[in-house]
């Protein structure tokens, strides 16, 4: 697979993007496009910038894991967007720009795609990227967020994915959902669109604008969980996502919420 046209990349945004696009940096390699851009600049409230690597030599994931992602694998693409104002309902961002991207693909004709809470994109049982969000800077009254996406495209055979993930067991490419697998600067773009959408309208209208399309591809919903609390385990059945993006749990006693946590699913069987 070649390196990434930023050429081509820029030619497939959609004006609604370009219109709100402060940068867009494309990288053959770097350490991480969400490090990148926690250094750059903040753009301005509801604007944006993107870092997009072929692949990187020190990606990151949530709970200190790493992102692998071998030269011509996948896309690594980080979006920095600006909120006008501080804000509390920032958990909820990782659910709603999995929404996103879940729309991005599907404008590619990806289909089979559902969202593991809270940051996972799911295909065949099975990881196909992650998503991490962290806070760059309050500028003023505001707040800059980076989220970035790693995607699996074309995963060589050996890769050693094993310890990197909490639930899944095994990694997942889109070679392997997908009938015809888009450029790799198409489904940036695509990307980069579905993203900065899901930004603008977590903007004006938070999490309530997805929570509906959230609980339909919601694939923990009724397997049996357990998650490792700091000084509890609660193991029950999966029940959906409040309207603050916490994760509910059914143990048959109570319905508890959760907002952060390592999750293991039980009777998870690798098909592949
Ligand atoms: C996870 O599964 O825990 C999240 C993985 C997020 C990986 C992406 S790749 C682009 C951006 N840069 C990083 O270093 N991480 C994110």
């Amino acid at each position: 697979m070649s390196k990434l046209n930023a050429g081509l990349v820029q030619t497939s945004l959609a004006e609604a993007s370009i219109a709100r696009l402060d940068q867009l940096e494309v990288f053959g390699s770097i350490a991480s496009t969400n490090t990148h851009l926690l250094t750059q600049p903040a753009p301005a409230a509801g604007r944006f910038r993107v870092a997009i690597a072929d692949h990187q030599t020190s990606g990151r994931g949530r709970h200190n894991r790493r992102w692998l992602s071998p030269p011509g694998s996948g896309l690594c693409l980080s979006l920095a967007y600006t909120f006008a104002a501080q804000r509390e309902d920032l958990p909820a961002l990782t659910l709603a720009l999995g929404v996103g991207i879940l729309g991005g693909l599907q404008s590619l004709d990806v289909g089979g795609i559902s969202l593991k809470w809270p940051n996972d994109i799911v295909a065949l049982d099975g990881k196909l990227g992650g998503v991490l969000t962290e806070v760059q800077s309050g500028i003023g009254a505001g707040v800059t967020v980076v989220t970035g996406i790693g995607l699996n495209i074309d995963l060589p055979d050996d890769l050693d994915f094993g310890l990197e993930s909490d639930w899944a067991l095994r990694s997942v490419d889109l070679k392997s959902i997908a009938a015809d697998v888009p450029e790799r600067e198409l489904i940036a773009g695509a990307l980069i669109g579905s993203m900065h959408v899901a930004m603008a309208t977590f903007d004006a209208q938070g999490f309530d604008a997805f929570i509906e399309s959230w609980q339909r591809h919601d694939w923990l919903r009724g397997k049996e969980i357990t998650v490792d609390l700091l000084e509890q385990r609660i193991t029950g059945i999966a029940a959906g996502v409040d309207a603050d993006g916490a994760l509910i749990i059914d143990t048959g006693e109570e319905r508890t919420r959760v907002i952060s946590g390592s999750i293991v699913v039980a009777n998870l069987v690798d098909k592949a």
